[in-house]
């Protein structure tokens, strides 16, 4: 294995978009970011030196960061921010993952710029477990604002109101052509009965998003760094913060294809509805040939979503096991949605609020890891509730259950000890799909439904042999999750739903997972650069 350097410059780059121009955070001046290139095994060293007027963090979305926790990077989680002028050095290694990831700023919506690839190959001489690709391609898919996303933010926060909508959707940073202003627009040029692994990652801020092109069908063979059962479908779901790998064999008459996203919302909620597009073109179409189009989903298609969930199951070959734990030793029920708190300083006197479990998560002014190395009192408590302090009718309407408590609550968990989550979507105010994200681990999807979970019954239906494994997951409208995991990596980590607004309103808590006494089951020290608060 080997030790990869890079070096992430935190800049102010003026970026042409929608026919505008403005500066937008970018790191090395590219947007999307640079990529991050290694091999199972490998150590990667990146140097993050912030030279704008904003605090920065790089979280690497879905590294499990075993022993390596003071390099994941949510602001105020594992770490202070990195202050202007100053750089910190995150060093961990890809231990047991393989396939397509991403990092992202983990601070405010720094996201909607800061994000890229991180592509981890199997180690030297490992073939992958799907026919060897003649090509890989990476597709990312962004959302751009026309004014600074910041401002959108803020602006929402001072309303307690939602904030605006994104001007468009992205692929590979591109909202689709647009003739009038020059922008060409995204293009994939393939040939002729070639097959590619296409990496295809969603780093959108706030929507949930389908992904198809025309008049091909694709072959999903990897989640999250984890390989599935291959399965062909024509449409792709995914949720902010998730990766898909796909093979697309160039399998059809030689020309124009279109490449188009769309949103997924099955509720009122509003939505960027616009529809970005991009080309695959073979090569030797013909200049002026026309483009084969495609239909999407209609927004709020629930069945294309759970059908796309439902056909996801680990590989669970000889090789890659699915080590889904047997035992439980924690089993937690997490009332998660979106609420309705007084509040003096909004120009509304409310504010809407995200909460799990009544608990809307306040960030402390120092990093809870750091609080709990330390031993640093007053910044946490650790009595975040394992099951909603009251019980109620999640699902049902009139919405019961609006106030919601602020704190800074962690939960506890043994190391190595086993947790069952069942994440239970409520109709608090909205019913709404959220893509929930838990760092610091891959965790196995064994369940999901409609309605309120029922312990008896709906733990019988659990899949315990081949679940997919991930570590962002969603949470069906009015319905729930269950997931699995084993607490075997010491440190703090936080859980929120990855659609950035929500993790905004609080939609987030962390565990801490205490040290074990075995070697190499306890947190190193961090550090000597670790930024202070
Ligand atoms: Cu990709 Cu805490 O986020």
């Amino acid at each position: 294995s080997l030790v990869r350097h890079y070096k992430f410059n935190v800049v102010l780059k003026n970026t042409t978009r929608l026919c505008a121009t403005k500066p937008i955070v970018t790191v090395n001046g590219k947007f999307p970011g640079p990529t991050l290139y290694a091999r199972e095994d490998d150590t990667v060293v990146v140097r993050v030196v912030n030279h704008v007027q904003h605090n920065v963090t790089i979280h690497w979305h879905g590294v499990r960061q075993l022993q390596t926790g003071w390099a994941d990077g949510p602001a105020y989680i594992t770490q202070c921010p990195i202050q202007t002028g100053q750089s910190y050095i995150y060093n961990f290694t890809l231990t047991g993952q393989r396939g397509t990831l991403l990092w992202h700023g983990h601070i405010n919506w720094l996201r909607a710029t800061v994000h890229g690839a991180i592509v981890i190959l199997p180690k030297r001489g490992v073939p992958y477990p799907f026919p060897k690709p003649d090509k890989e391609e990476i597709i990312i898919l962004g959302e751009w604002w026309k004014s600074d996303v910041e401002t959108v933010i803020n602006q929402a926060m001072q309303m307690g109101l939602a904030p605006n909508v994104s001007d468009a959707h992205t692929i590979n940073g591109h909202p689709g052509p647009a003739p009038n202003c020059s922008s060409k627009g995204f293009t994939l040029h393939v040939e002729s009965g070639k097959t590619y692994l296409l990496r295809l990652i969603n780093a959108g801020l706030n929507e949930e998003l389908f992904f198809k092109i025309a008049g091909h069908q694709v072959t999903i063979v990897e989640v999250d760094a984890s390989y599935t059962k291959p399965f062909k479908t024509d449409t792709i779901f995914i949720g902010p913060g998730q990766t898909t790998n796909f093979l697309l064999t160039a399998d059809q008459a030689i020309g124009k294809y279109l490449i188009a996203i769309s949103p997924f919302m099955d509720t009122i909620v509003a939505v960027d509805n616009q529809t970005a597009t991009g080309t695959l073109r073979y090569v030797d179409t013909p200049a002026f040939s026309p483009t084969s189009l495609t239909t999407l989903p209609a927004v709020n298609a629930t069945p294309v979503t759970s059908r796309f969930m439902e056909s996801l199951k680990s590989l669970n070959s000889e090789q890659y096991p699915a080590k889904v734990p047997l035992t439980v030793d924690h089993s937690l029920l997490f009332a998660i949605g979106i609420g309705v708190n007084p509040c003096a300083t909004c120009l509304n006197g409310s504010r809407v609020v995200g909460d799990i479990n009544n608990v809307s998560f306040v960030m402390p002014s120092t990093a809870v890891l750091q609080a709990h190395y330390y031993g640093i009192n007053g910044v946490f408590t650790d009595d975040f509730p394992g099951n909603p302090p009251i019980p109620f009718n999640y699902t049902g309407t009139p919405p019961a259950n609006l106030q919601t408590m602020n704190g800074t609550k962690v939960y506890k968990l043994p190391f190595n000890s086993t947790v069952q989550l069942v994440i239970q979507g409520t109709s608090i105010i909205a019913p709404e799909s959220h893509p929930t994200h838990l760092h610091g681990f891959n965790f196995f999807v064994v369940g999901k439904g409609v309605g309120n979970f029922d312990p008896k019954n709906d733990t019988k239906t659990f899949n315990l042999v081949d679940p997919v494994e991930r570590n962002t997951i969603s949470v069906p409208t009015a319905g729930w999750t269950a997931i699995r995991f084993r607490a075997d990596n010491p440190g703090v980590w936080f859980f929120h739903c990855h659609l950035e607004i929500h993790t905004t309103w609080g939609l987030k808590m962390a565990f801490l997972v205490e040290d074990g006494e075995g070697p190499n089951e306890s947190l190193p020290p961090p550090p000597g650069d670790l930024p202070t608060c």
